[in-house]
């Protein structure tokens, strides 16, 4: 459905069928909150929910791009690209431009209209699809080599230095690496990664968006990752390492110099060292087709992120609170960045339905506000549909 929208939508605004059309989808974090950028470990499925574009080369140097979602249009030389604050959703389009074209790729003029069924501020990363499907779209139509890993990071490097948002690789690598029935795990540091098929019947994947954004979610981002780069450089005098970043440390090492970190330090580096360790016993629950003891191990995850990462809120931890009373939900814990936005919760098939009902009820009841569970399923990685 959403990509016939997109290729009526190209049809209706420029009078021709696109040549190509890609999709990239979002994501859910499932264990491994904010240990990417630590060189850890995640666990995460993409859904099925996905950014589609469908565009057409023009010649020239002219970009036009026209969003859906937004109702703006973009037109910019492909030379010389800037960032524009009137309108940040085309940042994340030229900053992988920016990026093919300093990786040698030859592009040139093109129009493409971006649509989809993927929501936007969400909390399930629409940012990173957009960027895989850029990258898609470029491939389908100035066809290039480039490995799935690659250019994951290559969409990573796109937000790190043209949107300026200092993440990890969590997302990227959902949009490109996801598959059905599936989550994946990825070892952020050596990029060694696999996909563990969900016992059947596969648990949904129920969204919760609590409704709250708050402002500070980029500016508390980057003090989170700075707090574990110190935790890293203090355990590293002390261990006589010089590590990378915190995935460099062990636990027993932490375990031993950990008081020569400052309290709220101690605690950041503490969520990340026992985070690693979560997602190894989630994947481990997993393989052995033990759904209770993955749940256990989001469930704590939420509680480590609430009090020792500090990067939830109220409104989530309500959430997490309501899910635990209502029957069918095998797991659940904020999931993204924090400060706001969603969590995810891992519900059985046959109760999906009722649970999304009297979690928004209650959620409603408790804080005034109002949720719509979103119902998803792990989904396919991206790619070019035409
Ligand atoms: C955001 C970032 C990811 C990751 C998560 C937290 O989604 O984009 O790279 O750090 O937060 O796990």
């Amino acid at each position: 459905m959403p990509i016939e929208h997109a290729r009526q939508l190209f049809q209706s605004r420029f009078n021709a069928a696109p040549d190509a059309v890609t999709r990239a989808p979002g994501r859910v974090e499932i264990l491994g909150n904010h240990t990417d950028y630590n060189g850890g470990y995640v666990l995460t499925s993409a859904i099925n929910r996905s950014i589609v574009m469908a565009g057409s080369k023009t010649g020239g140097d002219a970009v036009e791009l026209y969003s859906a979602a937004m109702d703006q249009t973009a037109s910019f030389p492909l030379g010389g690209l800037k960032n524009d604050p009137e309108r940040p959703w085309a940042d994340y389009v030229k900053g992988v431009l920016d990026q093919l074209q300093k990786a040698g790729v030859t592009l040139s003029g093109f129009r493409a209209v971006i649509a989809g069924d993927l929501p936007i501020g969400a909390g399930v990363s629409s940012s990173a699809a957009l960027e895989a499907s850029t990258a898609y779209l470029m491939r389908a139509l100035f066809p290039y080599s480039m490995d799935p890993m690659d250019a994951a990071k290559l969409c990573r490097r796109a937000e790190n230095e043209f949107v300026g948002m200092p993440c990890g690789l969590l997302d990227q690598f959902s949009s490109v690496f996801g598959e059905a029935d599936s989550m994946l795990f990825l070892d952020c540091d050596t990029l060694e990664h696999k996909t563990l098929r969900l016992p059947a019947p596969a648990p949904n994947i129920v969204l919760t968006h609590s409704g709250v954004k708050h402002q500070l979610v980029e500016s508390e981002y980057r003090v989170r990752r700075e707090q574990c780069e110190t935790a890293a450089r203090v355990l590293g005098e002390k261990t006589g390492k010089t590590p990378r970043f915190l995935r460099d440390i062990t636990l027993d090492e932490f375990n031993q110099y950990k008081e020569s970190l400052e309290p709220v330090t101690r605690k950041r580096a503490q969520h990340v060292m026992e985070e690693n360790q979560r997602v190894l016993d989630g994947v481990a629950a997993l393989e052995r087709g033990d759904l209770a003891g993955l749940g256990r191990c989001v469930y704590e995850s939420h509680a480590s992120s609430r009090d020792l990462f500090e990067n939830t809120c109220p409104e989530l931890d309500i959430l997490i609170e309501l899910s635990k009373e209502i029957p069918g939900c095998i797991g659940a814990k904020m999931t993204g960045g924090g400060f706001g936005g969603a969590t995810v919760n891992l519900v059985e098939p046959d109760k999906t339905d009722s649970f999304a009902k009297t979690i928004a009820a209650l959620y409603e009841q408790n804080t005034g506000l109002h949720c719509e569970p979103m119902i998803c399923a792990a989904a396919p990685g991206a790619g070019i549909i035409i």
